[in-house]
């Protein structure tokens, strides 16, 4: 039996950047949100503006878990608390929406899958959110259908500009604190996520090149918050230890619906490319045709053939199939974008969770996080050995 969401109560960890945007989006969709945990100062604003009664500060997330208030836990906290904060919400039976990556290493990343396999084991998404734009899914339904036929090759980039400056400081250039792949890891993961949901396959191999163009940058004495401006006069050298651009070569495995088997990819991954704010952009191209598609531009698709006009689909009109038709709320020509594929992710997990697991799992993952994981620790050897990498 499924109960309506809005019985359904979320618990967010972490107040920065993308926490708002979880707690935007689950209220929209009618979700309770009722508690929120980060420092003492922030939690208790965050809490004022959204209206969340329950308040944990200092970072308490053990005594949340404990709220018999929360069903849904939303961890958005900074990469190397996720294990520790995913292991403990699900000891407490808690479901669980997880930002990105799952975590630092894939070591401490099995042990989330493994958690997950439990008999009973709540539900667990990653926030790879991206497979929730209606262009993505539209794409994805396109290939497994054989609208282009076989796939041969897949090219694009995620480039950013906000990392382009040695001044520019976030707790991602750090390797302690992020992880060691940066640019790869943080926004790369869900250019390929994004490219193995549309193909039904996983990147099997990778050949790599990393590059870190500030050896030295300046921070502030203490944390800022992502996007956030500093005046650089206050700041202090450090050593760089994480890349700002990656090119990146993938070779993807066998899909079921027979369309992608050995396709190639190549990607470039830039935190430094000056003029793009947040540009994922891909091309998929088959024996029958081609798709292509930019995150800056969501609502759109460019259909490419040999022998016929291209075109552009547009969403929520008669170029978007019925298959998408669950994942858009508003009509053609008034946009979605960034917020509406939150929003849609969470309407995915929460409705799986209140259907008694009933609707298909397109979302992320625990295991799907745990392979982008390992993904980036193939980059990182094929960086170094120069040589293609199995993952
Ligand atoms: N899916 C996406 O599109 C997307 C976009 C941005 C960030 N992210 C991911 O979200 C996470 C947070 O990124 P952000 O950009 O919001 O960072 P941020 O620095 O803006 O915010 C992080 C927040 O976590 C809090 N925090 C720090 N240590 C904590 C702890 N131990 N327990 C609980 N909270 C703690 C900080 O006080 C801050 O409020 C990262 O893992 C990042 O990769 C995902």
């Amino acid at each position: 039996m499924s109960i309506p969401l809005h019985q359904l109560r979320a618990g967010v960890i972490g107040t920065g950047f993308i926490g708002p945007v979880h707690i935007e989006a689950l209220k929209r969709l009618g979700v309770q949100v009722t508690a929120i945990c980060g420092s003492t100062k922030s939690a208790r604003a965050c809490a004022d503006k959204w209206g969340i009664r329950e308040v944990y500060g200092d970072y308490d997330y053990r005594t949340m878990f404990r709220s018999p208030n929360v069903d849904v836990v939303h961890i958005t906290s900074p990469n190397k608390v996720h294990v520790e904060q995913s292991l403990a919400a699900l000891a407490a039976g808690k479901h669980v929406v997880c930002e990105k990556p799952l975590g630092m290493t894939a070591k401490e990343t099995a042990r989330v899958v493994a958690a997950v396999k439990r008999k009973g084991s709540p539900i667990f998404a990653v926030n790879y959110m991206c497979r929730f734009f209606p262009a993505v899914l539209q794409m994805r339904a396109m290939v497994q259908r054989g609208d282009l036929g076989r796939i041969m090759h897949v090219q694009g980039h995620f480039f950013q500009d906000w990392l382009l400056h040695a001044t520019d400081y976030n707790w991602r250039l750090l390797a302690s604190e992020g992880g060691k792949l940066r640019a790869v890891g943080d926004i790369g993961t869900h250019w390929i996520d994004a490219v193995s949901f549309i193909l039904g396959a996983r990147a099997e191999a990778v050949f790599a090149h990393l590059e870190t163009f500030h050896k030295t940058r300046y921070r502030p004495r203490g944390e800022v918050q992502t996007f956030a401006k500093v005046d650089p006069k206050t700041m202090l050298p450090y050593k760089v230890d994480t890349e700002d651009f990656g090119s990146v070569l993938l070779k993807f495995g066998k899909a079921k619906h027979g369309f992608v088997n050995g396709t190639h990819a190549n990607a470039s991954i830039s935190q430094v490319a000056a003029g793009w704010k947040c540009s994922l952009a891909l091309g998929i191209y088959g024996t029958k045709g081609s798709v292509r598609w930019d995150l800056q531009q969501p609502n759109e698709i460019l259909v490419g053939r040999r022998d016929e006009p291209n075109q552009i689909l547009q969403r929520a009109t008669a170029g978007f199939s019925e298959d998408v038709a669950g994942f858009t709320d508003y009509p053609g020509g008034h946009p979605e974008g960034f917020p509406d594929s939150h929003k849609m992710h969470y309407r995915a997990v929460y409705q799986h969770i209140a259907s008694g697991r009933k609707t298909p799992v397109h979302f992320a993952t625990a295991e799907d996080g745990h392979h982008e994981v390992k993904l980036c620790e193939a980059v990182l050897n094929s960086s170094r050995a120069k040589k293609w990498v199995t993952v």
